[in-house]
């Protein structure tokens, strides 16, 4: 299994005063160091943490693959094809929101998400949709050819009990009508130290995207030893 670093919130501590630091460039050098396997940033519309600067600096200052998240908006896809990211992942976008909430309406969306895939597509890169573990949804993205998708873990991250353990049985039954239907398995949102082996159950898990409790605990252990302690913790999966 794989772990990609979401290194917004790194981005977020710059924004809230306004400085050049710290900088999330050198947050992925140092997440490279200790072993990542790839850097992902969301590049939101409304510019709330990640820049345009930093997503081209991701390409050039920082040796691994750059996974870009993003909304399905012109703007956004231009730039996606401009800088050439190794994949992009299509997330909903609200303006509003704290952070990403709920998969993609693949179904509801399709035709729009038809023809970014294809614009991706024919620049060589590779799509990832982010969605819940929804029958439909996952029918939805096969059809569309996408080589993977990421499913949501969020609501499993914050349910307890019983209805984790719904959530847990619908990312298991999700994990494999992708993998059937050839598509990577990817997940995240949510996911931190203390969750993370609930999760071990789901088959066929690819890349696991962490960002917010990895730069959480880099707060208190420094960006090394966060990124050592998860990938530590994701060496007990068994697919
Ligand atoms: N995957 C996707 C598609 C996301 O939108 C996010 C949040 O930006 C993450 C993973 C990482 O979530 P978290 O910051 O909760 O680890």
């Amino acid at each position: 299994m794989y772990l990609g670093v979401n290194v917004d919130h790194i981005a977020t501590v710059r924004q809230a005063r306004g400085t050049s630091y710290p900088d999330p460039v050198e947050a992925a050098n140092a997440a490279a160091n200790a072993g990542a396997h790839g850097i992902t940033v969301h590049l939101r519309e409304d510019r709330r943490h990640i820049q345009d600067q930093d997503v081209w600096r991701m390409r050039e200052e920082q040796p691994l693959p750059l996974n870009l998240e993003m909304g399905n908006t012109p703007e956004i896809v231009d730039i996606a094809l401009k800088v050439k990211p190794d994949e992009v992942c299509l997330v909903p976008e609200k303006r509003e929101e704290l952070t990403t909430e709920g998969g993609l309406d693949v179904v509801g969306n399709y035709a729009a998400l038809q023809s970014s895939c294809s614009r991706f597509r024919d620049a060589g890169l590779a799509v990832s949709l982010f969605i819940d573990p929804d029958p439909r949804q996952l029918d939805a993205a096969a059809s569309l050819e996408v080589p993977m998708i990421e499913l949501h873990t969020g609501t499993f991250c914050e349910r307890k009990g019983a209805e984790r353990e719904a959530c847990l049985q619908e990312l298991i039954s999700g994990a494999k009508q992708a993998h059937d239907a050839g598509m990577q398995v990817n997940a995240g949102h949510g996911l931190n130290v203390e969750n993370l082996e609930a999760l071990f159950p789901v088959p066929h898990l690819h890349t696991l995207n962490i960002g917010h409790s990895i730069v959480a605990r880099a707060l208190m252990l420094g960006m090394h030893a966060a990124v050592h302690e998860m990938l530590t913790l994701m060496r007990g999966y068994r697919p």
